[in-house]
């Protein structure tokens, strides 16, 4: 074909192309004016829209062809070569989930999909929040000293704890009343932690039974265990976490009494939610949630009952359970009951919310395998210290007796890599999952861990650390404390 044909069969194409979009438009207007209120009186004129504009585009895109002397070659082919349409996402938890790119993104989107009373519950904290706040900014505070030019191109994000190999250091926190965010609850959060091969932590408060839990993860799962005045339940919770192949347990000890969230209290959050008028406006904003809320089974605390007290099927309903957590919390929680504890379970025992130097020491001294410093997110003791500025000393006093990890505050694997410089063998991470699971269920979950693992290795790669035991002390520094 010659240039010339070539030419033309371009401009008639582009005119072709413009009658077509002539052509929708005038059908649009049509349809606009027969739905539209006052539409009727352009009734007499519509029938010609679609004809008009459709020889007025067939026209116009021939001269516009002609005039720029461009036609399919040129103009679509350049158009082709820059522009490239996006698939439709059909689902809405892909399509929310596709405008995230980080945890606060998650917590954003969580914050709209969520009752405000629920999405309280998992962001807030004690009193005023400044521990809360106050972890995450330890965080800010830190910065690197990468070292260059080191051949990063193969950079291993493993780690060990607990003696065993995990894919990078990071574990994910024991959270109570999962199922708030999402149906599946804890169920999605073990599945997608399973996939990535991160160890999960059940929560005693968990909403989906230490049972169903290991039936739906082959994943590494540790229990996380309240002391409970009844020991009795507290053994045979134990006894079924041994059944389930949970391979260690966090033993919490930051809860002698509860803290007091006073973002609930505004919020008038009680668990289970109980119904008022403000409840009811608020869920008939968030549909979404609502409607899985109202859809799925009743929420129950599954894991934290005896097994008789269930009638053998496990759970009884969260209000029932709620009034007997509050009794049965037991306030004289003592070193003693670590060596109870190690009677009756031969694996790996964590203790779950150390905050001084001291007591980590004793907790070495305890011959436990390893500790978490915590402050429960800052869920607890308002003004208790963030968690970072206490992990170098307490890595310094016992790092070689015991496993020290960390939480509070971690929402990307650059964090991660900050506390391994600093001694911790790991983090735990709580919220920043919790918003993925209220922001996109599963998929969110899945999305967050995903992050993890890049932004961990990509900090690796900047940092010039090719394997965890490469991050330092001497890779990061406090700004100004
Ligand atoms: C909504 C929520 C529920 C929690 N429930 C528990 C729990 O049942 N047991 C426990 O030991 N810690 C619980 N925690 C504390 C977490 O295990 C962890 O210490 C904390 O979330 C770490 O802080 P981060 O959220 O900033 O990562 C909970 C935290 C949140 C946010």
């Amino acid at each position: 074909m010659t240039k010339r044909r070539r030419h033309l069969r371009g401009i008639v194409r582009v005119a072709l192309i413009w009658a077509f979009a002539g052509a929708l438009v005038g059908a649009l207007i049509e349809v606009l004016a027969d739905t539209l209120p006052g539409g009727l009186q352009m009734a007499s004129l519509v029938d010609i829209w679609p004809p008009a504009l459709a020889v007025i585009g067939f026209v116009g895109g021939g001269v516009v062809a002609s005039v720029f002397g461009v036609a399919e070659g040129s103009i679509l082919g350049t158009l082709r070569s820059v522009v490239r349409f996006r698939r439709f996402e059909l689902s809405p938890a892909a399509r929310r989930l596709g405008r995230c790119a980080s945890v606060d993104d998650l917590r954003e989107v969580a914050r709209r999909r969520l009752p405000r009373g629920v999405f309280g519950y998992i962001d807030g904290a004690a009193e005023d929040e400044r521990t809360r706040a106050r972890n995450c900014n330890a965080f800010h505070r830190l910065e690197f000293r990468p070292r260059v030019l080191r051949d990063v191109t193969n950079v291993d994000p493993r780690a060990t704890v607990l003696g065993r190999r995990h894919p990078l250091p990071l574990i994910l926190a024991p959270t109570g009343f999962s199922r708030i965010a999402d149906s599946q609850g804890e169920l999605a959060v073990a599945r997608a932690a399973a996939r990535a091969g991160i160890t999960y932590s059940l929560s005693t408060l968990g909403t989906r039974s230490i049972e169903e839990v290991a039936s739906v993860s082959s994943g590494p799962r540790w229990f996380q265990v309240y002391v409970w005045k009844d020991r009795g339940l507290v053994a045979e919770l134990v006894d079924r976490a041994r059944e389930s192949g949970y391979e260690a347990l966090l033993l919490t000890v930051d809860v002698a009494v509860l803290g007091r969230r006073e973002r609930d209290i505004r919020t008038g959050f009680t668990l289970p939610p109980q119904l008022g008028l403000d409840t009811i406006v608020d869920g008939i904003r968030k549909p979404g949630w609502t409607w899985d809320f109202l859809t799925s089974e009743p929420i129950i605390f599954s894991s934290a009952v005896s097994r008789d007290a269930a009638g053998g099927t496990g759970g009884v309903d969260a209000m029932g359970l709620a009034q007997y957590v509050n009794e049965q919390f037991d306030p004289k929680l003592a070193w003693d009951d670590v060596d109870w504890l190690r009677s009756i379970w031969d694996g790996p025992i964590v203790i779950k919310g150390v905050q001084t130097v001291e007591d980590a020491v004793l907790a070495a001294d305890a011959g436990v395998e390893g500790i978490v410093i915590s402050n429960h997110g800052g869920r607890q003791l308002d003004d208790a210290p963030p968690t970072m500025e206490l992990l170098r000393p307490v890595a310094d006093a016992v790092g070689d007796r015991l496993d020290v990890l960390i939480d509070g505050g971690v929402r990307r694997g650059s964090d991660i890599a900050k506390a391994v410089a600093l001694g911790a063998r790991a983090c735990l991470a709580g919220r920043a999952y919790f918003y993925a699971l209220g922001a996109g269920g599963e998929r969110g979950v899945d999305l967050v861990l995903k992050w993890f693992d890049e932004g961990f290795r990509r900090t690796m790669a900047l940092l010039g650390a090719r394997t965890v035991d490469e991050i330092t002390p001497e890779s990061v520094l406090w700004r100004n404390r």
